[in-house]
């Protein structure tokens, strides 16, 4: 039976599930591939630690030259993430005619024109289902099943570590330092969560769905990005006042003439689709011409559901290499000569109806000062809700929810509020997503 041998960098924990599943699903790939999937070599710093999974240590290497030079292997896994070396690796891999899979988002993120441009220049194919909400199958969805649907919006739950911070928050009343002590301990969180908790490994992966459903490349440090370590126990309460659930949403939405791209947390009615996708659960929800929405939800992270992403890639380039295919699927999911760059709109020009939590001193007039400085921006509240009553001379928290307005007024209005004398601290604002 023909052998299709792939080389592995990166044995950590998607790296090792991706082993455990060649090796435990060998069977069912052979029955529907007709070809069996061989691993090669697998490269990593660390050969010794033990990773839950038998290897001959004869495919154990410390040299990635050793995966990406090997002439036997004919698919490249890059598995190792960050930046550097794996973006020299996966472009060493390419010129050497090999195709590659990836779960690194942002490899691709940040140097995704470089990396799609050497996959396009020499014919091979690229795979990174694992890199956008692992076990959820959106990047085949965009490239093959909603090939004839012109995309119009993608929103998405795409971390799976900052969903079950917020759903612990809502659930269980915490703080946000509670809710990520515990993620942390349940290995949830990484000891650094920055990219989780700030948004930016859902930036990530926004800016590769926006490039997949747009045929546009991104440019990722113009996207707006705002994590979720300022939402607090009251912001969650007072969304659950007013029927909303509290997600960190990455969002990407086309008009026609421009993106509009971001990730902040967003309220959302309890009736929404992805409200209650809770814990460390995935969503992607997909607006198009054709089926106004779909929403896909699974596990977004971990060894296996990861791996499986992982697996399904390095099967389907094996159907290719094995049927003498190239190009079958475009790597964009638009042909390169197709590609255009679509201006990414500024957050400033949106519009959207929002949630703004003051904290100001218990006064009488302090209400119309601060309705007043929102009217003068045009900016219509729909309802008011204050919290308790406070100490002399502490803030309490005054909530408003607002009719639709410009994000530009907002801010506005945001700086004058906060310099009133009634104002004891920095006021925030959650976006409404309805
Ligand atoms: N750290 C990510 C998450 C998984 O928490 O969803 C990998 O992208």
């Amino acid at each position: 039976m023909r052998k299709i041998k792939v080389g592995i960098i990166g044995f950590g924990t998607i790296g090792s599930g991706v082993v455990k599943i060649l090796a435990s699903s060998k069977d069912i790939i052979r029955q529907r591939l007709g070809a069996e999937i061989e691993v090669a070599k697998i490269a990593d710093l660390d050969v010794s630690s033990d990773r839950g999974v038998v290897v001959d240590s004869n495919l154990l290497t410390t040299d990635t030259k050793e995966v990406v030079d090997n002439p036997e292997v004919e698919i490249v896994v890059e598995l190792m993430g960050g930046y550097e070396p794996a973006r020299s690796l996966m472009l060493q891999a390419i010129a050497g005619g090999k195709h590659v899979v990836t779960a690194n988002k942002a490899l691709l993120a940040k140097h995704g024109d470089e990396i799609f441009s050497a996959v396009e220049d020499q014919q091979v194919a690229i795979g990174f289902e694992g890199a956008v909400a692992g076990a959820i199958p959106i990047i085949r969805s965009i490239r093959e099943a909603f090939v004839a649907n012109e995309i119009t919006a993608i929103e998405g739950i795409v971390n799976g570590t900052a969903n079950y911070i917020l759903s612990k928050m809502s659930d269980e009343q915490c703080d946000f330092a509670v809710a990520l002590k515990e993620a942390q301990e349940k290995g949830f969180a990484e000891a650094d969560p920055t990219f989780d908790i700030e948004g930016i490994d859902s930036a990530h992966k926004i800016s590769l769905l926006t490039r997949l459903a747009y045929g546009t490349p991104v440019n990722f440090d113009d996207i707006t990005v705002q994590g979720i370590s300022g939402i607090s126990i009251d912001d969650i309460e007072c969304a659950r006042e007013f029927g909303y659930r509290i997600k960190l949403l990455a969002i990407s939405k086309f008009d026609g003439e421009s993106v509009d791209i971001r990730v902040h947390p967003a309220m959302i009615p309890q009736s929404h689709p992805m409200a209650n996708v809770n814990g460390v659960l995935n969503a992607v929800r997909v607006c198009d011409n054709l089926m106004e929405e779909n929403v896909l939800i699974g596990h977004g992270a971990g060894s296996l559901p990861t791996g499986s992403a992982v697996v399904a890639d390095i099967v389907e380039q094996a159907r290719d290499i094995l049927s003498n295919n190239k190009n079958r699927v475009a790597s964009q999911s638009f042909l390169k000569n197709e590609m255009r760059s679509i201006p990414m709109m500024n957050i400033e020009e949106i519009d959207s109806e929002y949630f703004l939590r003051f904290s100001v001193l218990d006064n009488p007039g302090v209400l119309s000062r601060i309705s007043g400085i929102l009217g003068n921006h045009s900016i219509g509240i729909l309802s008011v809700i204050q919290k308790g009553r406070c100490d002399q001379g502490k803030g309490v928290p005054l909530i408003m929810m607002t009719h639709r307005a410009s994000e530009k007024n907002v801010q506005l209005a945001l700086k004058e509020i906060d310099a009133l004398d009634v104002v004891c601290e920095k006021s925030n604002l959650i976006r409404v997503e309805n």
